[in-house]
């Protein structure tokens, strides 16, 4: 496994690499989420195809309250972590690299999408997440990039912007790992002491039971998961919502998508889930 940090080491080991290559765009502190997105990278380039993963904690994404100071850093651990699964190449640029010059005056405009939601909340978070993705897919020029669902809005974002500036590469979609109780995998998790741990689990149970309730409409699944998550005092919920699967309003019937955000002490968890609206006829 080759680790390269500028631009110019990886022009000159891309110009080598075999194709197709797919990439994995991450912010470290490597978690078994992230190894599920490099192991469907490789299925799908195979394995005369290469894998190249991406570590870079961007601060263009991050709010001036938010964590980027303390956000987790396990550079050593992330390296093993990726060569035991046989990626081929490593970019972990700092910030000069990836922005030579100074903070990014030219940036992508996530439109109306990029202002609900995780961008209701978090106002600057999805022009600065699409801009270094442009920038990080424009550097490595894949044929592919796998995303994972746990991050639902960053991948219908992701997949829109790709399609809508013409970047020429697939985004393939992962799904969400979770813990053994239902919890998905965050690097953010890290914060959340034991007893905090405990209860963010009600999260997924509360998708579960959202999924349950769906064949009752898109209000009984909304009703079913809130039910659960206003038991725990503990569990400050932002938004509880019921999409369709490209995050326009739900359909009565056929697939949808529950997604929650909550705050549990001072740590902004995420999760979502796939729903099948409206029973059987
Ligand atoms: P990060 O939070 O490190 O996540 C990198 C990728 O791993 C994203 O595609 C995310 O959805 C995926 N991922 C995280 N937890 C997962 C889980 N439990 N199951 C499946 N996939 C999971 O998302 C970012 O970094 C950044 O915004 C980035 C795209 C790298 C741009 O800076």
């Amino acid at each position: 496994m080759l680790l390269v940090r500028s631009r110019r080491e990886l022009e000159r080991a891309r110009s080598t690499m075999s194709e197709p290559v797919g990439a994995v765009l991450t912010m470290g502190a490597l978690h078994e989420g992230h190894l599920e997105l490099v192991r469907t990278a490789r299925q799908r380039v195979g394995v005369d195809g290469s894998v190249v993963l991406t570590l870079f904690v961007n601060p263009l994404q991050f709010g001036p309250q938010e964590d980027l100071d303390r956000y987790p850093r396990t550079f050593e651990a992330d390296l093993a972590a990726a060569e035991a699964e046989g990626v081929d190449l490593v970019f972990a640029p700092d910030v000069d690299e990836v922005y030579p010059d100074g903070p990014a005056t030219i940036t992508v405009d996530p439109g109306e999408l990029g202002t609900v939601l995780e961008g209701a909340a978090r106002p600057a978070h999805f022009r600065g997440v699409l801009t270094v993705v442009a920038k990080l897919l424009n550097l490595v020029r894949p044929a592919l990039t796998v995303f994972g669902e746990k991050d639902y809005q960053q991948l219908v974002l992701v997949r829109r912007m790709c399609s809508e500036l013409d970047l020429g590469v697939e985004v393939v979609g992962a799904p969400t790992v979770r813990e053994a109780d239902g919890m998905a995998m965050s690097s953010r998790n890290a914060y959340l002491s034991g007893p905090q741990r405990a209860s963010a689990t009600v999260l997924s149970q509360a998708l579960r039971a959202g999924q349950d309730a769906a064949p009752q409409g898109a209000s009984a699944a909304v009703a079913a998961a809130r039910d659960l998550l206003e038991a725990h005092a503990s569990v400050d919920v932002d938004y509880l919502v019921v999409t369709g699967p490209e995050l326009g309003p739900a359909p009565s019937r056929g697939p949808g998508r529950m997604l929650v955000a909550a705050r549990v002490g001072s740590t902004r968890l995420l999760d979502n889930a796939a729903l099948s609206l409206g029973g059987a006829a």
